[in-house]
């Protein structure tokens, strides 16, 4: 039923009215405050309602807060300086985009005039926006059954996932390779579209082999196909590098970020490309985006990136993921309903033999005061803020295994 004239994603309702949030808390309108491990769902990095980036929201309001798309404001320029003084040194062009969802349809559209070509290869069981172009990307049609037909020419592959899988990693790897190369060799797709090894967006955090991107990308060169990478999720520290990219240290040919671009302070969405193709592409791709990169959501993301620079947050995400899941390994791993434990960095997913279970242990955390999230029948996908403190990571890894433990019976 529809209530507060509000359609809500992911829930029939919504899940609790939120009273305020600060750094690793948030609390409930009862007053209930609860240890945070969403950050909204990789959105708030650094901490709920950050002062410094908030500080810096409000100076940039005082000065302008908008400028019309044919115009520039000196915060666009310096953010976008930022931005690509902080990628490899390839990628140095940037469309204006409000999230996820276009600047993944700006990765297509450039794709698709760059090379001349139409298909677009994606994995089953990724998520890369609510458009028509994106869901076609990964959404099964099952889901998609009452809007469909989606875009044609889109071609979806599985994931190589190391989890439920009785092969061996070099095995699902070299298997995966065939398949791609199968589809490649006819030098008819214009990209791939993926995350750096991880599924973030729909909600298994699927994991790849090592070397699945070095591999993607060997084989899309080999074919003149592009890669586009979605660092929506990966992006900003979440991953123990400040972006996914850097794990296997690959170049995309576009990569799209969004998410914890400005902590969660405004919609800002980006999509990174090197010289060569925008050149070739802008005046073919239409990029308008009214609200693209406003004055305040440049603000916001120039400090948000500053602080990630500043206090390499990134290391920090990386030895908070392996206290993270060595942690949660040693506690629940023996624990019958648990299959598996696995992540990169500070995403990290719990996944259980029997879904029933998982909204039980999501709703229990929450009244004993953690807020967790799932979007996939058997598995929760931790990601905490990557400033979490050490006491706070403690006790909400407290919470859940306790939770867990009392839902489920030991071997
Ligand atoms: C990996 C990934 N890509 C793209 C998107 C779409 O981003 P947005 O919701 O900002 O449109 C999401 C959103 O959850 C995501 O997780």
């Amino acid at each position: 039923m529809i209530k507060n004239n509000i359609i809500y994603s992911g829930y029939p309702e919504w899940r609790f009215n939120v009273l305020k949030a600060k750094g690793d808390y948030i609390w409930d309108k009862t007053g209930k405050r609860m240890i945070d491990f969403t950050s909204g769902w990789n959105v708030t990095n650094l901490g709920w309602n950050n002062p410094e980036i908030s500080d810096a929201v409000i100076k940039q309001i005082k000065k302008s807060t908008y400028v019309p798309m044919w115009t520039a404001d000196d915060v666009q320029n310096e953010y976008a300086k930022l931005l690509v003084q902080s990628l490899p040194k390839e990628l140095n062009v940037i469309g204006k985009a409000t999230g996820g969802t276009e600047a993944n349809e700006e990765a297509i559209k450039t794709a698709r005039a760059y090379t001349k070509r139409k298909k677009i290869v994606g994995f089953k069981n990724a998520y890369h926006g609510q458009s028509f172009g994106t869901l076609a990307i990964g959404f099964l049609p099952k889901y998609v059954k009452s809007i469909s037909p989606l875009v044609d020419d889109f071609i979806q592959i599985e994931y190589p996932k190391l989890f439920d899988n009785k092969k061996s990693p070099e095995e699902i790897l070299y298997e995966f390779g065939q398949k791609l190369e199968k589809i490649l060799v006819k030098e008819d797709v214009a990209a791939i579209v993926t995350e750096a090894g991880i599924i973030t967006g729909w909600g298994s955090t699927y994991v790849a082999p090592k070397g699945f991107l070095t591999l993607v990308r060997k084989l899309t060169k080999k074919y003149g196909a592009l890669l586009i990478l979605d660092e929506v999720g990966t992006g900003f520290s979440r991953c123990g590098k400040l972006y996914g990219m850097e794990i296997e240290n690959v170049v995309p040919d576009i990569a799209t970020f969004a998410k914890g671009s400005s902590n969660g302070v405004a919609a800002i969405g980006t999509m990174v490309t090197t010289t060569k193709i925008a050149e070739k592409t802008h005046r073919l791709t239409n990029l308008i985006s009214t609200f693209g990169w406003t004055s305040v959501a440049c603000a916001a993301a120039l400090k948000t990136l500053q602080i990630h620079q500043r206090d390499k947050i990134w290391l920090k995400s990386a030895k908070d993921g392996k206290y993270l899941i060595e942690t949660l390994r040693k506690e629940l791993l023996d624990v019958k309903q648990v299959a598996d434990i696995r992540g990169i960095g500070m995403e990290v997913g719990v996944s259980f033999k029997k879904d029933k279970i998982v909204n039980e242990i999501v709703q229990k955390a929450e009244d004993n005061g953690l807020h967790i999230v799932s979007d996939n029948e058997r598995n929760i996908q931790l990601m905490p803020p990557l400033t979490i403190s050490r006491e706070n990571l403690n006790k909400g890894i407290d919470i859940l295994v306790t939770v867990i433990k009392s839902l489920v019976k030991k071997t």
